[in-house]
């Protein structure tokens, strides 16, 4: 099993919370008997570019008829859709930026976002995402309370953008451990919205792991 291990936060490495969040979730499956190589990607490195015009007259003509240079401008989008294609799941840890998800995770999102690649567009103008055998899960820190019953409730704007986006390439029941709140809050509440998000982590990795050996069992002779 392949997993795409993806990091969004721009924090100097020690310090942030989200890339130990889903170090540690991959710590929990593996010490749960789950077996898998890693890909992984950094997002804030490996920074995708923003959707430029030249790319979006590549992106919409047929691929037989594209030229050199369409080929080229889709170079890099083309490798990050067979990098996504080619995991089996994707663990994607990422902050919240400005109620929303980081800029470099959402150039991402464009860029494997490809008709006739990740979804298919058919004759009658409806849309069939690809991706509907990946297993997603959204790491997701925030520095305030989002949950409901917390004043900023209502400014999450990073769940149904993380969830929109990915049902339209097929993921239609991604999964979320939020961390929160990590920063606008007192010493205690931190801690305990760490407490919290590392006791889902381990919950989700002894479910995966319990559902993952099922799908490997091999079939009763009968
Ligand atoms: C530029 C920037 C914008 C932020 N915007 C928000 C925000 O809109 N809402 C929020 O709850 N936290 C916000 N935060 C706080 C981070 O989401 C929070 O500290 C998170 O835990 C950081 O994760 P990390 O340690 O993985 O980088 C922001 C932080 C930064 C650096």
């Amino acid at each position: 099993m392949k997993i795409l291990h993806i990091d969004a936060s721009s924090k100097f490495h020690q310090w942030s919370n989200s890339r130990a969040l889903g170090r540690y979730f991959l710590q929990q499956l593996k010490s749960n008997g789950v077996e898998f190589d890693i890909d992984y990607l950094d997002v804030t490195e490996d920074v995708q570019p923003h959707v430029s015009a030249e790319f979006v007259q590549a992106t919409y003509t047929p691929k037989e008829e594209r030229t050199e240079r369409m080929h080229e401008v889709l170079a890099s989008s083309d490798a990050m859709c067979q990098r996504v294609m080619d995991a089996d799941v994707l663990v994607c840890a990422m902050p919240m930026y400005n109620w929303t998800i980081p800029s470099t995770f959402k150039t991402f999102i464009d860029a494997i976002t490809r008709t006739n690649v990740t979804y298919d567009l058919l004759a009658d103008g409806s849309t069939v995402g690809k991706l509907g055998d990946k297993k997603v899960l959204f790491i997701t820190t925030r520095g305030a309370d989002l949950r409901q019953g917390s004043p900023y409730n209502h400014m999450d704007a990073m769940t149904p953008v993380l969830k929109a986006a990915f049902a339209f390439i097929g993921v239609e029941a991604p999964q979320f451990v939020d961390a929160q709140p990590l920063q606008f809050t007192v010493a205690e509440a931190r801690e305990a919205a760490l407490v919290r998000a590392h006791n889902d982590l381990d919950q989700l990795a002894a479910e995966w792991a319990t559902s993952m050996a099922k799908c490997n069992q091999p079939e009763m002779a009968v």
